[in-house]
């Protein structure tokens, strides 16, 4: 059997069917499709669904023998656990040139959770230095926020997660502040934990939009990437990601965070996304996540405005302080280190992210 030989995904009718067709299609893997129930779905994406009778019709090894002959089939898909059993042993049993692509299904999850695991045990003890002897999370529940957060597109990493995870065991009840939040990956970790912490609502703040999101003093090749984003698919995405989470304590404005700021600190009502409720905000913060556009002029501005509101005992999580692609967050957050030491209880920094404690 050759290399270039073609893969049979079958049963076609599923997501993971689905995802193994574009994968291929984009490598220029040749495959055909086939399944005993009808799926429009994969039929648009596959080309044809071919129609095979279940593993338990005694016409399925013709049938199934003639369309590997007929298309030149050298690697087959399962993607249901039964399917990939009963294929393992069709093929073993009739000594077949054919290769049962990856592992089966249970054995993938098994391994994924088993990972998982394992990446929060490695992170865990670092969620309990973060918290600095306060009560914190477990290291299941440090497990099943890194699942979600893993689940949503964005550019936290797992060192940074964990430091949020652990610094808001210490502090204090208010507002939880997000400039910036692309599709939501660290809205889903504030929301999470402001929640578990019962520390008070959260206001997310992006506003999608090409000219906010430019960052003039990054290498030309990064200010490009903004333009690949659809801005209403983000919006979209973003509230579709949050659905699980968000309720009547978190609101977002797709304003900028100069703009938000001025809604934030008027009477102006700011209403719950999913209930259309108003949500009630403290106007102090308790946790603030700055990680908008990151120009040094824009950087200076967000923590110019929001920082007069920290509540004592809370924190800046000031993104991208270690950034390859431009020093505006680094400028910044030295400056705000060096001008106003008097207000800084404890500073570190981790995945990137410079961590401040205000006093
Ligand atoms: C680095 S991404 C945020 C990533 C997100 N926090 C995460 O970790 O998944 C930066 C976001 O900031 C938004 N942004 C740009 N300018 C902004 C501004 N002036 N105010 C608020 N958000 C802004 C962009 O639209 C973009 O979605």
């Amino acid at each position: 059997m050759n290399g270039k030989a073609a893969t049979l995904v079958f049963p076609a009718v599923n997501q993971v069917a689905f995802a193994y067709l574009t994968a291929a299609k984009h490598r220029g893997e040749e495959t055909v499709c086939a399944a005993s129930v009808a799926c429009d779905e994969i039929a648009a994406e596959g080309g044809t669904l071919y129609r095979l009778p279940t593993i338990y019709d005694a016409d399925f090894p013709r049938q199934l023998l003639s369309l590997v002959a007929e298309h030149g089939i050298g690697r087959i898909l399962c993607p249901l656990a039964t399917v990939h059993d009963f294929m393992g042993r069709f093929i073993a049993e009739r000594n077949l040139e054919l290769k049962l692509i990856g592992q089966s299904p249970i054995r993938q999850q098994v391994e994924q959770h088993q990972q998982l695991m394992a990446r929060a045990k490695r992170l865990f003890p670092f969620v309990q230095l973060c918290a600095d002897g306060a009560p914190c999370i477990s290291a299941l529940e440090t497990a099943g926020v890194l699942r979600q957060a893993s689940l949503i597109y964005g550019e936290s990493n797992d060192d940074k997660l964990a430091a949020m995870m652990g610094v808001f065991s210490t502090a204090p009840a208010g507002d939880v502040v997000e400039i910036g939040s692309l599709m939501g990956r660290t809205a889903f970790v504030l929301l999470y934990l402001a929640k578990r912490h019962k520390i008070g609502a959260v206001l997310t703040i992006d506003p999608w939009m090409l000219g906010e999101a430019t960052q003039h003093d990054a290498p030309v090749s990064i200010q490009s990437l903004s333009g690949d984003w659809d801005f209403e698919v983000l919006s979209e995405g973003f509230h579709v990601n949050m659905v699980p989470f968000s309720d009547e304590r978190h609101a977002h404005l797709r304003l900028t965070s100069a703009a938000a700021y001025e809604v934030y600190c008027t009477d102006q009502a700011i209403c719950c996304t999913t209930t259309g409720t108003p949500v009630n905000y403290a106007q102090k913060i308790a946790v603030i996540h700055i990680d908008g556009n990151h120009d040094y002029e824009s950087v200076k501005k967000d923590c110019e405005l929001w920082l007069c509101k920290m509540l004592p005992g809370s924190w800046l999580i000031l993104d991208d302080y270690i950034w390859a692609h431009g020093d505006g967050p680094y400028r910044v957050g030295n400056e705000f280190l060096a001008e106003q030491s008097e207000r800084v209880a404890n500073a570190f920094v981790c995945g990137g992210a410079l961590f401040i404690k205000f006093r």
